[in-house]
């Protein structure tokens, strides 16, 4: 079994930082040892990695990506063998992707398919959620069956009618369900009947430029549907985590869910921490690239997620990785906003965008490390697999330069997509040796990784409870 040692780095956890040695034979981490011990010295190694004045972080898990989903009569543009790979880059070794289950069609039929999509070209090594697209008697059976072979958590939308939309009743059952089995609902919490009606108003007003997608998509509609999640949780008497929270009211609703003890979590994205309506706004049909859902919000709500990440009321930032080309793709909506795809590039920025935020003031080093690795894993059933540096741990680790200034760039990024949402954004620090499963797969800008070295991770049920 090949042994490296990563000499000299500080090892950061969510837990602790410590001037440690890390010992990886094989695929995991054996051992740690404060540097310059008599322990770490003894040790012997195929290959010695040099840390020193330099960070080993845990691989960056992020628990929200679309490759290739199918979405507005397109698909989105990374997939799962270029995305990984861009993760990868950014120092993230670990993606959960989610399956689609379509209507008419059965649970199996749309894991089956994500299966075949990520089957042998991975980077990186990666989990399914499973979208809910059409909850009835067979597909609530069928949530059994996939929480005992790995498929954990499962997404419903109140948003989306006609495509992904679950009402009410369905999403009680659904989470009724979960209850029983273990199965942990993601919500996405838009009030999408409600939409609906808006953007028609709009668009028979003439206004279908991309910043009235913001508009439409109110903050009043995200945070009722967060509380009506919240309230049919508390009835089915299941945990609840909310996906992509980009308003300051819902993250006052989550707050005051937990003030009542209810275990009820929230996640948000780097584009909701560094962008805002101001982008949607940007002239000619620039807006588009801005285009997600939930919206992008006026820039006062950020100090919200600030808070609540730090806080607690946050427990998790993820990408929701569903990138769209400008040219071909996001054009689809020149002249009606709605039918502008949904969803912003980013696997590759989150964990520099999100270490930018510790040079900041806004996270502490250990924060940045939970939000971005620990608890993602804990929340979906993969710690102390990933997420952590420690004995018996996957060695997915990052040897990360915290002095390091890039310019974040199209030009330069390694996503399959032909603009980014941070073009021109300068930032300090960047991974300089990634590691997944003890194999370098980044080193120096340089990948030394393989489609298919990243393998499908079945996992527990939640471990955040
Ligand atoms: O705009 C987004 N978020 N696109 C991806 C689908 C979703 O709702 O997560
Ligand atoms: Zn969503
Ligand atoms: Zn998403």
């Amino acid at each position: 079994m090949s042994r490296t040692v990563i000499r000299g780095g500080l090892v950061i956890t969510a837990a602790e930082e410590m001037h440690a040695d890390v010992l990886v034979e094989g695929e995991q981490v054996v051992a740690l040892a404060a540097t310059g011990s008599d322990a770490a010295d003894a040790w012997t190694a195929d290959r010695v990695i040099d840390a020193t004045g330099l960070y080993v972080i845990p691989g960056g898990v992020d628990a929200h990506t679309h490759m290739q989903l199918p979405f507005g009569g397109t698909e989105a543009s990374d997939t799962f063998e270029t995305g990984t790979r861009a993760a990868a880059f950014g120092g993230t070794t670990t993606i959960v992707d989610f399956a689609v289950q379509s209507v008419g069609s059965s649970l199996r039929a749309g894991l089956d398919a994500w299966h075949d999509k990520a089957a042998g070209v991975c980077a990186i090594d990666y989990s399914f959620h499973m979208i809910l697209g059409d909850v009835n008697d067979a597909s609530l059976k069928e949530m059994d069956l996939l929480v005992d072979e790995g498929v954990t958590s499962f997404k419903l939308f109140m948003a989306y009618p006609g495509v992904f939309y679950s009402d009410d009743g369905q999403i009680l059952r659904a989470m009724q369900r979960g209850a029983a089995n273990g199965g942990l609902i993601m919500m996405h919490a838009e009030n999408g009947i409600a939409i609906d009606v808006l953007v028609e108003q709009a668009l028979a007003a003439g206004r279908t430029d991309p910043r009235y997608h913001g508009e439409v998509r109110r903050e009043l509609l995200e945070a009722e549907a967060t509380h009506r999640a919240v309230k049919l949780s508390q009835v089915a008497g299941s945990p609840l985590y909310v996906v992509h929270v980009s308003a300051a009211s819902a993250v006052a609703e989550l707050a005051k869910a937990r003030d009542e003890g209810l275990p009820v979590f929230g996640e948000t994205c780097p584009q909701y921490l560094y962008l805002s309506t101001d982008n949607l706004a940007e002239p000619g049909f620039e807006g588009a690239k801005y285009v997600c859902s939930t919206p992008l919000r006026p820039r006062e709500h950020q100090a919200a997620l600030w808070r609540g990440l730090r806080t607690n009321d946050l427990q998790v930032v993820s990408t929701d990785h569903c990138p769209f080309c400008f040219v071909g793709q996001k054009e689809l909506g020149r002249g009606d906003f709605s039918k502008i795809p949904n969803g912003l590039p980013g696997v590759e920025n989150r964990m520099d965008l999100l270490h930018q935020a510790v040079l900041d003031g806004h996270l502490t080093r250990r924060r940045w490390i939970e939000i971005a690795c620990a608890t993602p894993a804990r929340m979906f059933g993969l710690y102390p697999r990933k997420g952590t540096v420690a004995p018996g741990a996957d060695a997915d680790l990052v040897v990360y330069d915290p002095a390091a200034e890039q310019t974040v760039s199209a030009a330069t990024h390694h996503m399959n997509v032909d603009y980014s949402a941070y073009e021109g954004r300068r930032l300090t620090g960047r991974a300089r040796t990634v590691l997944s499963r003890g194999t370098v797969v980044v080193d120096d800008g340089v990948y030394l990784g393989r489609p298919g070295h990243g393998r499908y991770q079945p996992r527990s049920t939640c471990q955040y409870l």
